[in-house]
């Protein structure tokens, strides 16, 4: 458009009359002063309006809906009864939701708009427990930023991202999307995805391609009982203060401007009714200032729960509690204006929930500009650029974990082998991709053969041995397994036959973790069991690569496999990853985020257990702490993961022999790199407070450092140890920090390590 004098006179007549109506528009008084400006002119449904979350909900840029729902969401949005919208996503469809709560509501309110942008938006990073495995937070933030990027450029604003809920069940599906079993570790992976969304400073939030990030889910869904998703949690104050919490601690603390509450109870009460979660933890001790989103249709399952009677003793339970915003219950909207009126709600908490809406609006900028994320030419340049392609490369290789190599199998030779691919897997697309990922495209990933392909100087023949699934695989669909169809096993025997090395690429289904996704079984679905052991007995050498959102539980390859690679699902660079890695263009440094059981009935089984009174077989009998049929140890446990190269571990100091409460503990360890190749270790420092007036667990991570090691070199590695690593919480939430004997643990795993110890007096 040209601009004239006469555009520009009529802007400026707009912007004055806009100030004088639209007092809250005007950018230079402070946010809090213009959000009260604006809670002046907001009618009670106005306000109950923004409390509002809907469903993308019709053909956006199509006519409008006549009937049914949507009609009905179509209209709430022009009186201005929305605040929000969820999976409405690309600029053309969020211009078009936007301009009509903008241009045709009264006080033309700017949605939030928020999506599950869980592991990239398009161009997809590893599942979030893949890159755990990386202990590298530079590289999480960096890939936190590739996703803010894509997402930001189709138009969202808000991630319902990074979920931190630590879990020990490998059985529960939702594994994925965590960061594994450890508060410590899950704290600062929760701090770089925030500050990868958000930006590293508040004004950040500002800036086009940054987004609000939310914390999930507050509190303690990821101890559903036995994994089985939105099932009951029952806990211990002890495991919520001092495993639940803390990384939603830190999340708070790093200035996540949102939460999401969550599906399960806690003692009874369910997450989005529960006061003393959202009201006395997260707003009255934490100080939280942004808002809190139910999960889906929270609200409306209180009544299934059997904490509430009807919709209205839902929503008034829902808001009492503190939950800020209804996602997809529809309650709020239709209740809360009655509730008020006959007395049963307080408005007050009407108004301290709009301000926090509106509070993260104004951050955002989009009272400023409503189409701020709103750019064609930014969404076209953007999404799928090179950039975030070699971003997401990067944060895959990091994100494998080399489990196995005996007879250095690996890394593969680069020419003159005759390699045998092997697994339906090695040449998909689609799965690789991982569950969570709405945005991305089916078979849009670099599968582990067009990877392979690329070493041309071996002789590469690849054969599928059997389907995995059978039928379309879906995100919402139970998928299908092929238990039966074995037709082609023997094309893959006479591959393996003639190879040097099998390669067999083998696991879970992209869609068989996540969301609903519990398993009672944590084997190799369909008939790949099946298939290696056949392939075995043709060809031993046999390097496994695993595919899997969670933990499995694989004794028979563990034992008989040679040389087993832990490639999860690393999203659209997959195969580039895997090559690299098998290859040995990448040396893997990934360490598991979650112990790897040896049996389901392991389940849970987790590193930093308590001792229990009988830990070890003293006197030789049964009566010990143990299973009769395996060993109480995990196959692979947390922290553990191997190298091309070989590390040493000596001189493990501590300063002093003892401290006083406050002072800092320096404990120092040398590194060398032993082996024949450059690597990187991480390097783990765990405590043990030996007696506590609780009991303490056998090890707690309270540091780790990612270093990179040439051959041949050494590092000196320095930890401190603060009060804030070595006291923990008690039952009643107060923070202790107790004298007494420390043991402390350096290595490169959660289950070996030099071991010293020191007194706190
Ligand atoms: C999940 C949340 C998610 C929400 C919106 C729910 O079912 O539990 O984690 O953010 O849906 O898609």
């Amino acid at each position: 458009m040209k601009i004239t004098s006469i555009t520009l006179l009529t802007f400026f007549a707009i912007t004055t009359m806009h100030a004088q109506t639209k007092p809250y528009l005007d950018k230079t008084k402070p946010t809090e002063e213009r959000i009260t400006l604006l809670m002046k002119l907001m009618t009670l449904e106005e306000k109950v309006g923004q409390m509002n979350q809907y469903n993308g909900f019709w053909e956006v840029t199509g006519p409008a809906p006549k009937g049914g729902d949507a009609q009905t969401k179509y209209e709430h949005l022009r009186k201005g009864w929305v605040g929000s919208m969820l999976s409405v996503r690309g600029v053309k469809n969020v211009r078009a939701v936007q301009k009509i709560a903008v241009e045709e509501s009264r006080l033309g309110i700017p949605l939030i708009i928020g999506f599950d942008v869980i592991h990239g938006y398009k161009t997809l990073s590893p599942i979030p427990l893949a890159e755990a495995a990386s202990w590298d937070l530079d590289a999480i933030k960096k890939s936190a930023q590739v996703a803010a990027d894509e997402a930001s450029a189709s138009g969202i604003n808000w991630t319902f991202g990074p979920m931190m809920d630590v879990t020990r069940e490998a059985r529960w599906g939702r594994v994925m999307e965590s960061s594994g079993e450890d508060p410590f570790l899950g704290s600062k992976i929760a701090i770089a995805r925030i500050k990868g969304f958000q930006g590293d400073k508040m004004e950040d939030l500002l800036k086009v391609n940054t987004i609000a990030a939310c914390a999930k889910h507050f509190a303690a869904y990821g101890f559903a009982e036995a994994g089985r998703d939105y099932n009951t949690v029952d806990i211990s104050n002890s495991t919520l203060y001092n495993v639940v919490l803390p990384p939603f601690k830190a999340a708070n603390d790093a200035g996540v401007r949102t939460f999401m509450n969550s599906f399960n109870i806690l003692n009874g009460v369910p997450a989005t009714g529960n006061s003393f979660l959202q009201r006395d933890i997260l707003k009255g001790k934490w100080k939280f200032n942004g808002f809190i989103v139910t999960d889906w249709a929270s609200i409306r399952e209180m009544k299934n729960h059997g904490f509430a009677k009807d919709d209205a003793d839902a929503s008034a339970k829902a808001v009492t509690a503190g939950a800020d915003m209804d996602m997809e219950s529809h309650y709020y909207v239709a209740e809360l204006v009655n509730l008020v009126k006959s007395g049963k709600v307080k408005e007050v908490l009407i108004d301290d929930a709009v301000r926090r809406i509106l509070r993260v609006k104004f951050e955002l900028g989009l009272f400023d500009d409503p189409y701020k994320y709103c750019d064609e030419a930014r969404e076209k340049a953007e999404i799928g650029s090179k950039a975030n392609n070699d971003a997401v490369l990067d944060m895959a290789k990091k994100s494998i974990v080399l489990l196995k190599n005996e007879a250095n199998l690996l890394p593969l030779k680069k020419s003159g082998q005759k390699i045998a691919l092997i697994g339906s897997l090695a040449n998909d697309k689609t799965s690789p991709l991982g569950s969570w990922r709405i945005a991305s495209d089916d078979e849009t990933a670099i599968s582990v053969l067009e990877g392979m392909q690329q070493y041309k100087d071996n002789t590469l023949t690849f054969e599928k041995g059997a389907d995995l699934t059978i039928g379309k695989t879906t995100f919402i669909d139970e998928l299908v397994f092929n238990t039966t169809d074995k037709s082609g096993f023997e094309a893959a025997k006479n591959a393996a036959k003639n190879a040097d090395v099998v390669v067999m690429v083998l696991g879970e289904h992209g869609f068989q973790s996540g969301e609903a996704r519990s398993r009672t079984n944590l084997d190799l679905p369909g008939v790949q069991q099946q298939l290696l052991e056949e392939i075995y007995k043709i060809n031993p050498n046999i390097v496994l690569v695993l595919n899997n959102g969670r933990p499995l539980a694989l004794p028979w390859a563990s034992e008989h496999i040679p040389a087993i690679i832990e490639a999860w699902q690393l999203g659209t660079q997959t195969g580039n990853a895997v090559a690299q890695v098998l290859y040995g263009d990448y040396n893997p440094s990934g360490k598991l985020p979650m112990s790897f059981p040896r049996n389901v009935g392991q389940c849970p089984i987790y590193y930093n257990n308590y001792s229990t009174g009988r830990p070890v077989d003293v006197d030789k009998n049964v009566f010990w702490s143990h299973y009769s049929d395996v060993e109480k140890t995990p196959q692979f446990p947390f922290g553990f993961g191997l190298s091309y190269t070989t590390f040493e571990y000596k001189n493990l100091k501590i300063n002093k022999s003892e401290f006083n409460k406050g002072e800092i503990v320096k404990v120092s360890v040398e590194v060398t790199n032993t082996g024949n190749y450059d690597g990187k270790e991480v390097v783990q420092l765990y405590i043990h407070d030996i007696v506590g007036s609780l009991a303490r667990p056998v090890k707690e991570l309270k540091g780790f450092e990612l270093t990179n090691l040439k051959k041949g070199e050494t590092k000196t590695i320095t930890f401190t140890l603060t009060d804030k690593e070595l006291g923990f919480f008690d039952n009643q939430g107060n923070y202790l920090v107790e004298s007494g004997t420390f043991k402390i643990m350096v290595g490169g795993s959660s289950d070996k390590g030099l071991e010293s110890q020191f007194e706190l007096k």
